[in-house]
C-alpha cells in the first residue's frame, strides 16, 4: 500500500554567524518535529546543500544550544551557489533527500540564495540573522542586540583607560555598510562622537570643534565610536593629533562582537521567527521571509523584501549628538 511521505524540510545557516542562530535552529527543529515533519540540518550553509551534508535532526539534537553563540550547523559564504550549476546541484540534492522546503537563516546574501532556490522549485523561508541589522524588510535582525551589548561593554572598558590617561580613543565597530551597531553602541556608552556611513562628517565641525568645546567644559578625554563602513580611522587619528596634540589610540573591536551568549531579546526573537518559518512552510508558503514590523512578526515575499530600502534613524543620530556635549 502507498504511504504518504512525511513532509520534510531542512534548515541551514549561511553568511556571517550571529548570536541567536542556535536558538533559531532549535526553534525550527522543534517546531518541525511538533508538526510531525522530518527535519534535516544542513552543514556549512549552501555548500552543504550542494554537497549533501545533511543530518536528520531529532528533538535532542538541539538540546543545550540555546545559550551558545555561533551555529551548531556551521556557516559559510558559498560562491558556487551564485552559479547556475551550483543551484542545480543543490536542487538535485534536495530532491534526493525528499526536501519540500528549506529554512535559511542569515543575512541579505542568504536571502538572495533562498530566492534562487525558491525560483528553482525548492520553497524557502528566510530568517533575518546578522549583527549588522541591515536587512531592509525587518526592524530587527537576530544577533544585533547581543552584539550591541558586547560592543557597549567593550567601550565601557576602553572608557576607564581613556579617562585615566586623558586620551582620545577611536573605536571601530562592525556593521559592514551600515551604522546601526555604531549608533546604538555610541549612545549607550556615551561616546562624544558617533560616525556612521549613512551620514557624511566634517572633521572640523564634527570632531575638532567638539574636542575643543569638551576641553572648555573641563573634560579631557574623548571617545569616538565609528562604524567600520566609515573607514579612514588612522587619518582621523592623525588629524586629531596634529590639531589638538591629544594622545590618540584606535581600537578595532572586530569579531569579538560576533560571539558570546545571546541576550534574552535575541533568544526570544529567534524562537518566534523559527516557529513562524516552519508554520509558513507547513502552510505551503515558500519564497517568504519572516520579519519584525512595528514590534510584531510579519512575513514578506522574498523578492519584495530584497528590493526594500531601510531608512536610517536620523532622529536618533541627532539625539546622540545633542546629548554628547
Ligand atoms: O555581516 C556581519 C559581519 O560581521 C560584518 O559586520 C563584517 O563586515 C563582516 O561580517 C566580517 O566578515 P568576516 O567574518 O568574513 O570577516
Amino acid at each position: 500500500m502507498f504511504t504518504k511521505k512525511k513532509p520534510t524540510i531542512a534548515v541551514l545557516t549561511s553568511g556571517g554567524d550571529a548570536p541567536g542562530m542556535n536558538a533559531a535552529i532549535r526553534a525550527v527543529v522543534r517546531s518541525a518535529i511538533a508538526r510531525e515533519m522530518k527535519i534535516f540540518g544542513v552543514y556549512h550553509g549552501y555548500n552543504g546543500l550542494i554537497d549533501g551534508k545533511f543530518e536528520e535532526m531529532q528533538l535532542r539534537s538541539v538540546s543545550d544550544i540555546m545559550q551558545k553563540g555561533g551555529t551548531m550547523l556551521y556557516t559559510a559564504r558559498c560562491p558556487e551557489f551564485c552559479t547556475q550549476e551550483g543551484i542545480d546541484k543543490a536542487v538535485k540534492m534536495c530532491y534526493r533527500y525528499g526536501i519540500d522546503g528549506v529554512v535559511t537563516i542569515g543575512g541579505d546574501g542568504t536571502f538572495r540564495g533562498a530566492g534562487e532556490l525558491s525560483a528553482a522549485g525548492v520553497p524557502c523561508v528566510g530568517i533575518p540573522c546578522t549583527i549588522d541589522n541591515d536587512i531592509a524588510c525587518s526592524e530587527y535582525t537576530i544577533g544585533y542586540d547581543t552584539a550591541m551589548n558586547t560592543a557597549m561593554r567593550m567601550v565601557d572598558n576602553i572608557r576607564d583607560t581613556v579617562q585615566s590617561h586623558d586620551r582620545c580613543n577611536i573605536v571601530e565597530v562592525m556593521g559592514r555598510h551600515a551604522g546601526w551597531l555604531a549608533l546604538n553602541t555610541g549612545i549607550s556608552c556615551g561616546a562624544s562622537v558617533v560616525l556612521v556611513p549613512e551620514i557624511e562628517y566634517d572633521f572640523d565641525r564634527d570632531i575638532h570643534s567638539k574636542i575643543t568645546s569638551t576641553f572648555g567644559t573641563g573634560k579631557h578625554h574623548f571617545i569616538i565610536v565609528a562604524a567600520e563602513g566609515v573607514g579612514g580611522l588612522d587619518e582621523i587619528a592623525k588629524q586629531i593629533i596634529d590639531k589638538t596634540g591629544m594622545e590618540v589610540r584606535t581600537t578595532v573591536l572586530g569579531h569579538i562582537q560576533r560571539g558570546g551568549s545571546p541576550t534574552v531579546q535575541d533568544r526570544v526573537y529567534a524562537t518566534e521567527m523559527g516557529y513562524r518559518a516552519v508554520e509558513l512552510l507547513s502552510e505551503g508558503k515558500g519564497n517568504r521571509v519572516v520579519a519584525i514590523k512595528d514590534g510584531k512578526m510579519v512575513d514578506y515575499d522574498l523578492n519584495e523584501a530584497l528590493a526594500m530600502k531601510k531608512p536610517f534613524d536620523y532622529e536618533l543620530f541627532e539625539i546622540a549628538h545633542a546629548v554628547s556635549i
